[in-house]
């Protein structure tokens, strides 16, 4: 009889780089089994000890494609009696004008509309609904990457990028309402300013006015990701975390 792996497990979109890259350092770290979704193949220089059978690649854009992605990771979880820990809706794209500014609600193109709320909102309900069942076997957690760019208007993130985020932290709420019975908790984290490729030139004049005057880290934000899909955090459900060095205040 094959063995059953008692590893935690945790699926995380956006693997490849910026936060999800460090996202999955922690809970490797910790001693999760990590199983990474992005669209790029598994990079075998990756500094964890999991291989190319944890890692889905993905275009999230196309929702054919998630749905396969879905399958996929339901076959691959048999291997933990059907149980998920923690689903962590990471990716996320942000188009920007040609000379990095931002898209407004006047001339984005409706087919950008499309693909960011598909990347960005619709990817994040359909892992959620597909991967129901092994998340309610594990009374696991989701955790929705959403921004500060949500709340307010930025002056680098576009429109659609501003309200496929909004929808995300309002789903995120609605989410915690229905699968809370279930057993599952489902939270979001809404970062500022954080050192990664998705930031535009300028961000060093933004830096000047957050209260604690600095870029926030990917490891921070790994961190409290962690946090939300650890014991610790039993009782938090339907919460949105702030990480941005007090930029909103
Ligand atoms: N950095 C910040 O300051 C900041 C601030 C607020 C919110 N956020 C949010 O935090 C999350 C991570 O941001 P980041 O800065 O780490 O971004 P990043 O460095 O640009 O990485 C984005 C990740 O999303 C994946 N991705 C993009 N499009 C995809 C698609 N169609 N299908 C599958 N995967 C896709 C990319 O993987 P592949 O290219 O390999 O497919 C990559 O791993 C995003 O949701 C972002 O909106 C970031």
């Amino acid at each position: 009889m094959a063995e059953i792996d008692s590893r935690k497990t945790i699926v995380l979109t956006g693997a490849s780089r910026g936060i999800g890259h460090a996202t999955v350092k922690r809970f490797s770290r910790e001693g999760w089994r990590v199983i990474t979704c992005s669209r790029q193949a598994f990079a075998e220089d990756c500094p964890w000890p999991a291989g190319p059978e944890d890692h889905i690649k993905v275009d999230l854009a196309d929702q054919e494609d998630v749905g396969i992605a879905v399958s996929e990771i339901r076959h691959r979880l048999e291997a933990h009696g059907g149980q998920l820990h923690a689903l962590v809706n990471n990716a996320g794209i942000s188009p920007k004008l040609k000379d990095g500014g931002r898209m407004n609600s006047i001339e984005t193109p409706m087919h950008v509309w499309r693909d960011v709320f598909q990347v960005n909102f619709f990817a994040p309900i359909m892992l959620a609904r597909g991967l129901f069942k092994e998340l309610a076997a594990a009374k696991g957690s989701i955790v929705n990457v959403t921004s500060i760019a949500g709340t307010r208007v930025h002056p680098f993130a576009g429109t659609a990028y501003a309200t496929s985020k909004a929808a995300l932290g309002s789903l995120t709420r609605e989410m915690a309402h229905d699968f809370g019975p279930h057993g599952i908790r489902v939270n979001a984290i809404a970062p500022g300013e954080i050192d990664t490729a998705i930031l535009s030139p300028g961000t060093d004049k933004i830096v000047e006015t957050i209260p604690l005057r600095r870029l926030g880290a990917t490891s921070e934000v790994a961190d409290i990701i962690f946090f939300l899909c650890s014991g610790q955090a039993s009782y938090v459900t339907g919460s949105e975390i702030h990480i941005n060095g007090g930029q909103h205040v």
